[in-house]
C-alpha cells in the first residue's frame, strides 16, 4: 500500500533524522548541478488548487532532479473543476493516469487526506487550509538541524499569525518529536496558537507572549510568518493587525543575542529586507533546502536508489 504524508504529527524522531541525513547527500550532488537517474519511469504530479512559488517548485526540481518526470494539473481555473468537477472526480480521474506521487495543496482542511482515500498512489499534503503543511516543517527543521547539528534542547520563537497559518503547526509537531525542544510563541492575542495544536506537543515547554520584547531568554530560532490575509473572513481585523508586527534590525538588535531568523515565504510586512544582509538570516537557504528535503521525502516514499 502507498505511503501517504497528511500531517507533521506521523513521523518519528529516527526517521526524521535519517530523511535528514539523505538530504543532506542529495544537497552535496545536486549543488554540482547533477540530474540523477533514479527515478526513470516515475511521475509526480502536483496538484495545486491555491497559489504557491515554493512549495510546487521544489517539487519539481526534486522530482526532476531524480531524473523523473512531472505533471502539474495547471491553474484550476482552466480544469474541469472550473466547469463544477466534484474534487472526488478530479482525484478518480487522476488515479486513472496512474501518477507515482500526488503533490496536493488545498484551500480545504483535510483534502490530502480525502484524497488519499481515493486514488492509489503516495499523496503529499502540501498545505491543507490553516491546518498543515507537514513538508514546510521537515525543511525547516532540517534547515534548524544543519544550523546547529542537533535539534534536541532548540529554543524556538514562532513569531506571526500562529492561528491561520499551516506552517507554525506542523513545525510545533515535528519539534515536538525531539527532546527539551522550548516554543515561545509570539503572537497578538487574537492570532495565537490553536488550542489544537497546544494538545499534540505536550512534551513540549511552551510559553506565549504577544510581542518579541516580551521574551526573556535567548532564543536559538526566530521563525516568523506573515498574516494570511486569504484565510480572514473579517477584513476589518486584517487591517487592524496588518503592520502590527515587523521584525526589523532595530527590534533584533534589542534581543539579548540575534537568533537565527527563518520564515517559511512569502514574506510581506513582517519581516524587514535590512535584515537579509545579517549572517543570521537563513530564509532564502531554507527555501533552497526544500528541494533537497523534498527530493529524500520522494526517494523515500518511491524507494528510490539513490546515494
Ligand atoms: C507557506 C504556506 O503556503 O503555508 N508558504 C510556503 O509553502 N512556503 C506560508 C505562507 O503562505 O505564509
Amino acid at each position: 500500500m502507498a505511503r501517504h504524508i497528511i500531517s507533521a504529527k506521523q513521523f518519528e524522531k529516527n526517521e526524521v533524522l535519517a530523511l535528514f541525513e539523505k538530504a543532506k547527500k542529495l544537497k552535496q550532488a545536486f549543488k554540482q548541478r547533477k540530474i540523477l537517474d533514479v527515478a526513470r519511469d516515475r511521475i509526480l504530479t502536483t496538484v495545486f488548487l491555491e497559489p504557491s512559488t515554493r512549495t510546487r517548485l521544489s517539487f519539481t526540481y526534486a522530482m526532476k532532479r531524480l531524473g523523473g518526470v512531472v505533471v502539474d494539473f495547471g491553474a484550476e481555473e482552466i480544469t474541469s473543476r472550473a466547469k463544477g468537477e466534484s474534487f472526488e472526480d478530479t482525484m478518480k480521474m487522476l488515479d486513472c493516469y496512474a501518477p507515482d506521487i500526488i503533490v496536493l495543496r488545498s484551500k480545504e482542511v483535510g483534502a490530502a487526506e480525502r484524497a488519499s482515500k481515493i486514488v492509489s498512489c503516495s499523496v503529499v499534503n502540501a498545505g491543507d487550509g490553516w491546518n498543515e503543511h507537514p513538508t514546510q516543517a521537515l525543511l525547516d527543521v532540517y534547515t534548524m538541524w544543519e544550523v546547529f547539528g542537533k535539534v534536541d534542547g532548540l529554543r524556538v520563537g514562532v513569531m506571526g499569525d500562529l492561528k491561520y497559518g499551516r506552517t507554525p503547526s506542523s513545525l510545533s509537531y515535528l519539534l515536538s518529536k525531539f527532546s527539551n525542544i522550548s516554543i515561545h510563541y509570539i503572537a497578538p492575542p487574537e492570532l495565537q496558537i490553536r488550542q489544537d495544536v497546544l494538545e499534540n506537543i505536550k512534551n513540549v515547554e511552551v510559553n506565549m507572549h504577544s510581542r518579541l520584547e516580551e521574551v526573556d531568554v535567548e532564543l536559538d530560532v526566530l521563525y516568523v510568518t506573515r498574516l494570511q490575509k486569504e484565510r480572514f473572513a473579517d477584513q476589518q481585523l486584517y487591517e487592524a493587525l496588518k503592520g502590527s508586527y515587523t521584525v526589523s534590525t532595530t527590534l533584533l538588535s534589542r534581543l539579548r543575542k540575534i537568533p537565527t531568523i527563518m520564515h517559511p515565504l512569502p514574506r510581506v510586512d513582517e519581516l524587514s529586507t535590512e535584515v537579509d544582509v545579517l549572517p543570521q538570516a537563513k530564509y532564502f537557504e531554507q527555501a533552497e533546502n526544500g528541494v533537497y528535503v523534498r527530493a529524500a521525502l520522494i526517494s523515500s516514499l518511491l524507494s528510490l536508489n539513490t546515494p
